[in-house]
């Protein structure tokens, strides 16, 4: 009855160590036909020998002789059992880590086209020796109208022009605000804080309520350069917008100034620009000019001793131009097959 004993847990431990041991479902499946198999299995066999001893022993004997056979029993079961379900888990294959899983690709982002276009445009300004500026998106009526010569009665005040905010203001209309209509607002705020020498550009969005089509948009992006100094002039005006459309879409890019008018700026022009390509017609990018001396008293500079230039430019028209973009609305809308291209 010992030997039995013995016999069922050398069985036990040569059994789990077998189904520990098997390497794949192939493996396990021999180890399980070789302890535990119905017709020649090992357990089968021992089961067989101690069927003459139980009918022998007394009943003590049996009870402790049966109760080890149903633990050895549940016990190898149980290790053949959780062995399968490693053999099913891949990971278990390299202890823990299973070096042949498909790995996870994190999506990379990448620069929405108008944030490149205007990166670029602050590292070609940078390079003529223009910083940036920012200034506020919400802003003052002095500083989006007064400041820049745009009186009271002046159309483009016109409430339905643009959007005021709906927050308290007096009953003469002062401390009204609004979303900028045009980033010349910096320039102001530029002027008031610096003394002459100043070459800045300043990049960001302005607001108006235009109908929505392909070329416009009530949101848009304009680039504002300013340079005050003494004798400064168009012809500095002029070369540094060329060498800028230059830079930025190709040395056959030409460009024209129209006769203009902005309330900042006399004399005022229209930028048009054009490529030595057919049927190409002029395009309207900005408008420019020579800051009216008025805008310079306003701020507090002498307008005998200085002079300069100012321009705003639609960054959306140069993007569009360069990427080939047929329509506006398509920075906007977050289509990723569309953003995916830059
Ligand atoms: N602010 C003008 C506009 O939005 C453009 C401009 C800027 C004109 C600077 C002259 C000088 O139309």
């Amino acid at each position: 009855m010992s030997d039995l004993l013995a016999e069922l847990e050398q069985f036990e431990s040569e059994a789990i160590a077998a189904f520990k041991n098997a390497r794949d479902a192939r493996e396990l499946e021999a180890a399980r036909i070789e302890f535990l198999g119905a017709q020649r299995g090992r357990l089968k066999e021992l089961q067989g020998r101690m069927g003459p001893e139980l009918r022998a022993a007394d009943k003590e004997t049996k009870a402790r002789l049966g109760s080890k056979f149903n633990a050895v029993k549940a016990d190898v079961t149980a290790a053949l059992e959780q062995r399968k379900r490693e053999l099913d888990r891949p990971a278990a294959v390299a202890g823990g880590l299973d070096v042949t899983l498909p790995g996870t690709c994190p999506e990379l982002g990448r620069r929405h086209p108008l944030a490149q276009t205007i990166l670029e445009f602050k590292d070609i300004m940078g390079r003529f020796g223009f910083t940036v500026a920012d200034g506020p998106e919400v802003e003052d009526e002095y500083h989006n109208f007064e400041a820049l010569n745009i009186p009271h009665d002046h159309p483009a005040r016109d409430p339905l022009a643009n959007f005021y905010l709906a927050t308290a203001q007096a009953a003469d209309g002062s401390g009204a605000r609004l979303l900028r209509s045009q980033t010349s607002t910096v320039q102001i705020r530029v002027m008031e804080k610096t003394q002459p020498p100043v070459r800045i550009i300043s990049v960001g969005r302005v607001y108006r309520p235009d109908a929505i089509d392909a070329t416009h948009s009530c949101m848009f992006h304009q680039m504002e350069g300013l340079m005050v100094g003494e004798s400064v002039t168009m012809a500095e005006l002029k070369t540094v917008l060329r060498l800028f459309a230059r830079a930025y879409l190709g040395h056959d890019v030409h460009i024209r100034f129209r006769p203009s008018f902005f309330p900042f700026t006399e004399p005022s022009v229209e930028v048009d620009m054009s490529w030595n390509e057919p049927g190409k017609p002029w395009l309207e990018i900005g408008g420019a000019g020579m800051v009216d001396p008025h805008v310079l008293s306003a701020v507090g500079y002498d307008p005998d001793r200085v002079s300069g230039f100012a321009f705003g430019l639609g960054v959306e028209r140069f993007s569009m131009r360069r990427y080939g973009i047929p329509d506006i609305r398509l920075f906007t809308t977050n289509d990723l097959r569309f953003l995916r291209q830059f």
